[in-house]
Formats: structure tokens, sequence, C-alpha cells
């Protein structure tokens, strides 16, 4: 180690320490303040916090959040290093937060892979709560995921359902003339029925099931990096909790969060320039997808905070990232817990044969049909 880095190390650590010695101080001040209701949960330690529940509990975390809501009530409060973390473990209060108060909740918190990975705060998910944050909630409510546009893009959802169906069905005839079992892992269709829907919808790009051995090097490439993305989006960074840390790159997430970013802002940024180079040949309504829809809508509008490429990329990003996990979770646990209440899914069986019937698409008609019992409720 040379002189200077032993100096600069020498400082950095110097600073660690002071700011651990305040916070430790200013944790053992007694918490008297008038207005603290909702209580902190015991078994924090004085800088770390209940880091433990994220570290080497051998619990998972949501597991020994539930459990201590049993001991301190639906609302409680944990802390995770310098930051105080709300706890809600109630639909009735956390659908309160969302909605009375949902200004209160909407300030985002600053963490590196919203730096980093979030193109500096631009993706929207992560920007702080302002002009730009509304500007972006209004363009994609009214332009992306309106009614009239998820209709438009309907085929997308129906061709893709229907290849996916077909595809099982094969698979079960094959293995039926050998006699054997069919084993489908529903967590995989699952999550490859919903990447391709929503791949197509934002970008006309598709996860698998290539014709060629290009496309498939090509969706390789993808979904090695999407893979990556969403690994680090979700990541626990030690220096998020603990700021003063983050010269040491514990882990190596930055250097990680920082190859990523290079990699998937050259995938889609690629993306971009296809829909840019054909845009003025495409008239076909039914074939624009959400980057062709915010190529008018960004640029028309031309927010001032970030250049035009940034927000489509850093939207359409979001968009995936948000619509992949939520989605095929929540498949795989209605499938799951089905399988699971015999009672349910025979209700359910049933619903369906009166409702849809046996020679419609589920999909399709049974969300036809509840939009029209909830326009007529309404
Ligand atoms: C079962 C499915 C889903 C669940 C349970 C879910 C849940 C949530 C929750 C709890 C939030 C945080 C809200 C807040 O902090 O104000 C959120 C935000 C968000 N979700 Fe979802 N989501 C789902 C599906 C989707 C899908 C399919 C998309 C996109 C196609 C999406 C896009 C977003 C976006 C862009 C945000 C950020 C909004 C903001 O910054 O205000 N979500 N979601």
């Amino acid at each position: 180690m040379d002189h200077f880095s032993f100096l600069q190390n020498y400082t950095l650590l110097a600073g660690a320490l002071a700011l651990f010695l305040a916070l430790y101080y200013i944790s053992l001040i007694p918490k008297t303040t008038k207005h603290k209701t909702v209580p902190e949960a015991s078994g924090a330690w004085p800088i770390l916090g209940h880091f433990k529940l994220f570290r080497g509990s051998s619990d998972l975390p949501h597991r020994a959040l539930a459990a201590m809501a049993t001991k301190y009530g639906p609302m409680f409060t944990v802390r995770l290093g310098i930051h105080r973390v709300l706890v809600v473990h109630s639909w009735q209060i956390a659908k309160e937060i969302f909605t009375t108060h949902d200004v209160v909740i909407s300030q985002r918190p600053k963490y590196l892979a919203s730096k980093i990975l979030g193109y500096n705060y631009g993706m929207f998910a992560f920007a702080p709560y302002g002009t730009y944050w509304r500007e972006m909630r209004r363009i994609i409510s009214f332009e992306l995921l309106s009614s009239h546009r998820l209709e438009q893009l309907k085929h997308v959802r129906v061709r893709e359902l229907d290849n996916s169906i077909k595809n099982l069905y094969e698979i079960w005839r094959k293995r039926k003339a050998e006699h054997r079992n069919v084993m489908v892992e529903m967590k995989k269709w699952f999550g490859e029925f919903n990447m391709n829907v929503i791949l197509q919808m934002v970008a006309g790009k598709r996860y698998s099931g290539a014709t060629n051995t290009e496309e498939e090097n090509e969706m390789k490439r993808s979904r090695e990096v999407m893979r990556d993305f969403f690994h680090l989006l979700g990541v626990f960074v030690a220096a998020d909790a603990l700021p003063f840390l983050g010269w040491l790159d514990l882990g190596g997430h930055e250097k990680a969060m920082k190859r990523v970013a290079r990699e998937i802002d050259s995938m889609v940024g690629r993306w971009l320039g296809e829909h840019r180079s054909k845009r003025n040949l495409e008239e076909d309504v039914e074939k624009k997808d959400f980057m062709d829809v915010m190529i008018s809508a960004v640029d028309k509008e031309g927010l001032a905070e970030y250049d035009s490429d940034t927000i489509i990329k850093s939207t359409s990003l979001i968009l995936i990232a948000s619509g992949a996990d939520t989605i095929s979770v929540m498949l795989t646990w209605t499938l799951s817990l089905l399988l699971n209440n015999p009672d349910s899914l025979k209700t359910t069986q049933e619903e369906l044969d009166n409702v849809v019937g046996r020679d419609r698409q589920t999909y399709v008609a049974y969300y036809s049909h509840y939009a029209c019992s909830n326009v007529a409720d309404d």
C-alpha cells in the first residue's frame, strides 16, 4: 500500500469510527419523543440495528417479521443500520397508507441500486417525489397502462397463452406415447410465459422460443443480463444501511452493478435504436409497443430532468422488472394454494365452467366478463 492510499484509507477509517461512535451515543439517548407511538422491536444492536434479521437469522426475513408482529402488533419499526423502517402487518392499514396517506410515502430512499442501475434515479419507481415523478406517472397511467392500450395489445397475451398451452400439450402428448408422467415446473412455465408477454408488450422482444440460432444467442444474452439486473436490484447492500462503509464495497455489489448497468443499457439502447429507425415505417397501431408509444409521448412532452433516451430506456426496464416476479409469483402461489385446498379448487372450476364454459379461453372471456360486471356495478 503506498503512502497516499494508506493516508486516504486511514482518514476514511477514522471518519467511519467517529460516525460509529456518534451513532452509538445517539442510540443510547432515551427515546422520549412525545409523538412516537409506533413501537420499535427490541433486540437491535447499537449501529447495525436489526441487521441480523436479514443476515444470519435462521428464519426467512418475512417470517421473522411476521413473528415480530405477533408480539408488537400490526405496526412497528425496525432499524436497518441508520434507517428506521416501518413494518405494516395489516391489509387495512396498508390500504390506508397507499390511499389516504400516499403522498407521505411517495418519497423514495436513495439506494445504491437506484443510482447505478436506475439511471441516477431517472427510473420512475426510484425517482424522488416531485414534478418528474408526477409527469412520468401520468404518462405511464394514461399512455401505457390505460385500458385502451392494454386492449390494443391483447393479441400478444392471447397468442402467448395459446402457444404456451400448445407447448404444454405437445410435451404431454409425446410423453403419453412413452407411458411417462409429465412433470412441469409451473414456476418456470409461468415465468417464461409472463416474460414473453411483458417483453413483447414493452419492446416487441421475446424471452424464449427462438426460431433460429442467431435469435437464440441474442435471447440467451438478454436472459443472462436481465437475470443479473433483477438480482442486483433486490440485493441487500451493506452500504445502503451503513453508508460510511460504502468505500469498502463489501461483497463487490457496486462493481457488479456498474458492469450490469453498462450491459443492460447497451441491450435496451439497441432496442431503442431499432424502434427509432423503424418508427416512421410503422403504421399499424396493433404493432405499436410501449417503446413506440413512449418515443412519441416523451419526445412531445420534453421532460427537463433527463434526456428522452434515458427516460425511455429506464421506464422500459422498470416496467419489465416490476411485471416479472410479481405476476409469476402471484400465479404460482394461486395455483399452489388452489391445489392444496380442494374445496376452493372445486368452487373455482365450477365458476369458470359457469362463466366461461369449456370452449373459450379463460383469460379473455373471464377478463371481459369481470370488466363488464365492474362497469355495470359502478
Ligand atoms: C401481483 C402483481 C403486483 C403487485 C403485488 C405489485 C405491487 C406493487 C407495490 C406494493 C408497489 C409500491 C407502491 C408504492 O410504493 O407506492 C408497486 C409499485 C410499482 N409497480 Fe407494481 N405490483 C404488481 C404488478 C406490477 C406490474 C405488472 C407492473 C408493470 C407492468 C407494475 C409496475 C409498478 C411500477 C412502475 C411501480 C412504481 C410506482 C411508483 O413509483 O409509484 N407492477 N407495485
